[in-house]
């Protein structure tokens, strides 16, 4: 099992396989896109199956697989099905939902069982002006092929002052009839801007009580090692929402989770700057042991919490969520 220097079980990876997006959510990007890496500065699909099977021999139990939009790169799905024989690996998906629902069958043939959706807005208009792209229509489909068919969706929306807060309602409301998890997260400053983000108004507390003033008596659910949101449960209803305080970092004490980005940089913690290129350390021709002893130095000496880690930034945040992989 791999531990860090905290006594943290890592069990849990996030690896991105693209920085790629065919949405450009103002929160991650801005209009024109990022600078993306040519295909070669990517990690291949063969390298990242032997990092994920050397963590695996590591003990790892989970991996969740993001971007950019991961349904993008083309080979996702034979790289899926490869995951898939990793036995007692739970593979997970998070997604923008465009390019969703055509591959629902196959998903699940590949054992795949939660799927995060990005979904800010009930409202297409708003979804246009967030996104600037006009998909609404088919994640929402996407959405709802995706509960028929028997998955754990959480959806996660950024709560952004101005933008969505009508949506808070609307989004919770879903979890009457539905029996999803609706997510809202605090924005985080990686917008690709350099510049930051406005000043947090919406943050854990104020969801909550925004929450609690419209549904009253929400229970809190129990929370599981690792998680980011605490949720509750409104009487009656199927689902369940949560506030994920990702500005505010209320989670870091159970961090479990190892992250990769597209370029194959390993960060221990989503504020740190990247501790190593694993890419290039690879390409070096190192063997499986020199990998999985990377991992155990790296997370040797792994910062407390992120606050931590972004006093050790050299910079201010210039990424975009798009090449982290949130
Ligand atoms: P599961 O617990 O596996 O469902 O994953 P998740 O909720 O962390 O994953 P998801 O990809 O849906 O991300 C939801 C939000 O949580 C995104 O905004 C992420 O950027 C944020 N997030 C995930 N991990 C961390 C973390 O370690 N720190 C912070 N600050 N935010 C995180
Ligand atoms: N702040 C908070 N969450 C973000 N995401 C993307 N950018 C940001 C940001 N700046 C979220 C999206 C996506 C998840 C992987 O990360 O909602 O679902
Ligand atoms: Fe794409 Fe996700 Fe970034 Fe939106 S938040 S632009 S869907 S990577």
């Amino acid at each position: 099992m791999l531990y860090d220097n905290h006594g943290r079980e890592m069990t849990y990876l996030r690896l991105a396989v693209t920085d790629r997006c065919n949405l450009r959510c103002f929160y991650c990007m801005p209009e024109e896109g990022i600078h993306y890496m040519p295909e070669k500065q990517l990690l291949t699909w063969e390298e990242m199956l032997r990092i994920v099977q050397q963590l695996y021999v590591l003990g790892l139990r989970k991996v969740r697989i993001t971007g950019g939009e991961p349904l993008l790169r083309q080979g996702i799905m034979e790289f899926l099905e490869e995951l898939s024989r990793l036995e007692g690996l739970e593979v997970c998906l998070t997604s923008n939902g465009v390019l969703l629902e055509k591959h629902i069958p196959q998903l699940k043939d590949y054992g795949i069982r939660s799927i995060n959706l990005s979904l800010d807005s009930l409202d297409r208009k708003r979804f246009h002006q967030i996104t600037r792209r006009d998909d609404f229509d088919v994640v929402y489909s996407a959405m709802l092929r995706l509960i028929e068919a028997d998955f754990k969706v959480k959806i996660n929306a950024v709560v952004m002052d101005g933008k969505n807060e009508q949506d808070i309602l609307t989004l919770a409301q879903l979890t009457e009839q539905y029996p999803i998890s609706v997510r809202f997260i605090e924005e985080m400053p990686f917008n690709g801007s350099g510049k930051g983000s406005a000043i947090l108004n919406w943050d854990f507390s104020k969801i909550v009580d925004h929450l609690k003033s419209h549904f009253g008596n929400m229970q809190p659910m129990a929370v599981t090692y690792g998680e980011t949101a605490l949720r509750y449960q409104i009487p009656g209803f199927k689902g369940d929402v949560g506030v994920i305080a990702a500005f505010s970092r209320t989670f870091c004490g159970t961090c479990n989770r190892i992250r990769l980005t597209a370029m194959g940089e390993v960060k221990t913690c989503l504020y740190d700057d990247g501790v190593f290129d694993l890419k290039s350390f690879i390409r070096q021709g190192v063997s499986d042991e020199e990998i999985r002893q990377t991992f155990i130095t790296l997370f040797g000496s792994r910062p407390k919490d992120g606050f931590e880690a972004e006093k050790n930034r050299k910079g201010i945040i210039n990424e975009s969520m798009t090449s982290i992989g949130g």
